[in-house]
């Protein structure tokens, strides 16, 4: 299993006391698979994709990605994990304005010591691969809010990520570019063979996710996507 959390609990302070933003929640996804992520604001969705990112130690429970145990790692550690393995794409794109979008996939790759023709050369086919191969040299204001999130998408491929965690990519697009958003990342999971995890708001969508599951107060279940929990 590519991505593996196994019962974790994760709890906030709030005031005297501690919110539980996950109850004991288990998710596993393999290599090629694309899990989705749906629930009421506030249920815990985001924290869910935090903690599967190494970003945040929960409670309890065990993270393994990609066959190493992200439990108990420094920071350090958990940093280089992440860089290594994990590719995350959140709601807003957070592109530098002053770079291309060639330069913002090639930044990823400049402190892992591979050559630079080699980074531009898997850039381009990154960025072909997302639909943009004639955009490359604008900078994010000449872009639009759907190509922006396709080079975020990309820049997240671009050090071969085992983990894909992406967290309401379609936010800030209408219904067409963000239904496109989402095969885009339909096809990518197939093609790289990542184990994706997708937080989304856009339950009438998901035809192309290999499971759909429901977070409601802090806990996972099977979603219906006919509305409730089964
Ligand atoms: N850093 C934090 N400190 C304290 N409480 C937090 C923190 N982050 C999130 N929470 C709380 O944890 C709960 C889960 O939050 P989370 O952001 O995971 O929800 P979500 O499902 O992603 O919501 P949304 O759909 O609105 O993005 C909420 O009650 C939230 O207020
Ligand atoms: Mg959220």
């Amino acid at each position: 299993m590519t991505l593996l959390l196994a019962d974790i609990t994760l709890t906030y302070p709030d005031g005297d006391g501690r919110l539980t933003a996950l109850d004991r929640v288990g998710l596993e996804v393999p290599a090629g698979g694309l899990t989705a992520v749906v629930g009421p604001s506030g249920s815990g969705k985001s924290s869910l994709l935090a903690v599967a990112a190494t970003l945040v130690t929960p409670d309890s429970g065990r993270v393994l990605v990609a066959g190493t145990d992200a439990t108990g790692l420094s920071r350090a550690d958990a940093a280089e994990l992440r860089r290594r393995a994990i590719g995350i794409v959140f709601q807003q794109p957070n592109l530098l304005p002053s770079l291309t979008a060639l330069e913002q996939l090639q930044v990823m790759a400049h402190l892992d010591g591979r050559r630079p023709r080699e980074v531009r050369s898997r850039a381009r086919d990154l960025l072909a691969e997302v639909g943009l191969a004639d955009q490359a040299h604008r900078r994010p204001h000449q872009l639009s809010g759907g190509q922006r999130q396709r080079v975020n998408i990309a820049r997240a491929l671009m050090n071969e990520p085992k983990v894909l965690l992406v967290d309401e990519p379609t936010s800030a697009l209408d219904h067409e570019r963000g239904a496109e958003v989402l095969e885009l990342i339909g096809g990518l999971t197939r093609e790289w063979g990542t184990a994706t995890v997708l937080v989304t708001h856009d339950r009438g969508q998901l035809g192309f996710a290999d499971r759909v599951v429901e977070m409601v107060d802090g806990s996972l279940g099977s979603a219906d996507l006919r509305g409730g929990v089964c």
